[in-house]
Order: C-alpha cells, then sequence, then structure tokens
C-alpha cells in the first residue's frame, strides 16, 4: 500500500534523511521532508523535527513518520509525547522487526551516528515490508491508548 510518509532530521541527521529521501523517492511510497535542509550550516534542535514530523502522524495527515538524530533517542522521546505515535529507535534487524510486528511503531527513529546508510535504508524497507502482527500484540497497545488517555486527563 501506498503511505505518506514524513521525514524529519536535526543536524546529526540530515544527510542520512536525505538519502533515505531519495530512496523512498523511487518507490510508489510519497515523501513529505519536514526538515532540516541536507545544506543547513548550523545545529538545530531534534524536539523541534520530532514534533512536526509526529504532529501530522498524530493527526493522520501523514501514514508514518522517520526521524534521524544522532542516536535516534531524542527523537523517540520527543515523538512519543503525541497521542498514538509508537515511535521506536532501531539499530539492526531484530529490533526493526519487532517495532512493526509486535509494537506497530508508526515512527521509525534512527541513528545517523549509530547506523550507516546501507543498513538504514535496510532498516526502512523492512520497517516498511513487515506486518503488524495484530491479536495479542493490539490488545496491548490499546493499554498504551488507555495510558495516553489517564495520563493525558490528570495533567
Ligand atoms: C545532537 O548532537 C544530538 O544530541 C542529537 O542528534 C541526538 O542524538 C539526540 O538524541
Amino acid at each position: 500500500m501506498a503511505l505518506t510518509i514524513g521525514l524529519g532530521a536535526d543536524h546529526a541527521g540530515k544527510e542520512l534523511k536525505q538519502l533515505i529521501a531519495e530512496m523512498l523517492r523511487l518507490t510508489e511510497h510519497q515523501v513529505v521532508d519536514y526538515g532540516v535542509a541536507a545544506d543547513c550550516k548550523t545545529s538545530v534542535d531534534y524536539p523541534d523535527y520530532a514534533s512536526a514530523v509526529a504532529s501530522d502522524v498524530s493527526s493522520g495527515k501523514t501514514d508514518v513518520g522517520i526521524l534521524v538524530c544522532g542516536t535516534g533517542i531524542g527523537m523517540q522521546m520527543a515523538a512519543n509525547k503525541y497521542p498514538g505515535i509508537r515511535a521506536a529507535a532501531v539499530w539492526d534487524e531484530f529490533s526493526t522487526r519487532m517495532a512493526k510486528e509486535h509494537n506497530n511503531a508508526n515512527i521509525l527513529c534512527l541513528g545517523a551516528r549509530t547506523t550507516n546508510y546501507m543498513r538504514a535504508t535496510e532498516l526502512v524497507k523492512l520497517w516498511l515490508d513487515t506486518p503488524f502482527g495484530g491479536s495479542r500484540h493490539q490488545a496491548r497497545i490499546n493499554k498504551i491508548r488507555e495510558i495516553e488517555r489517564k495520563v493525558g486527563s490528570s495533567h
């Protein structure tokens, strides 16, 4: 199924994001690039880009997202503040497969300082191609939504 994929990165992830965008533009999927531009010369703050991408996935404007920073960790932390977002920082085939099969991750977070281009593009393809397992995994994801609602209404 063709997806609309939001892409975002900070200064550490901008080149890898650009390469992932070029790879994805050769597929059926549609890419929406939220920056930062690959030729940006300054440091930028990863929460700004995580927010832009996660906000649109959360509202349904885009289907899924990919976020790249130095490690993927900061992007994951920021993106997961949005309702309905299941952002997963992944680093190898197993973590990527599980992030989709068990957790139905709707945002993939990658570290440009931990994952090279070849591996990163393989992980993106694996994440897109792996089906969500559903069933007991859906029931657990429903519990994450319940936590969001409970915490959201008490803060
Ligand atoms: C930027 O230096 C770095 O902290 C950022 O890209 C990311 O790794 C944060 O999680």
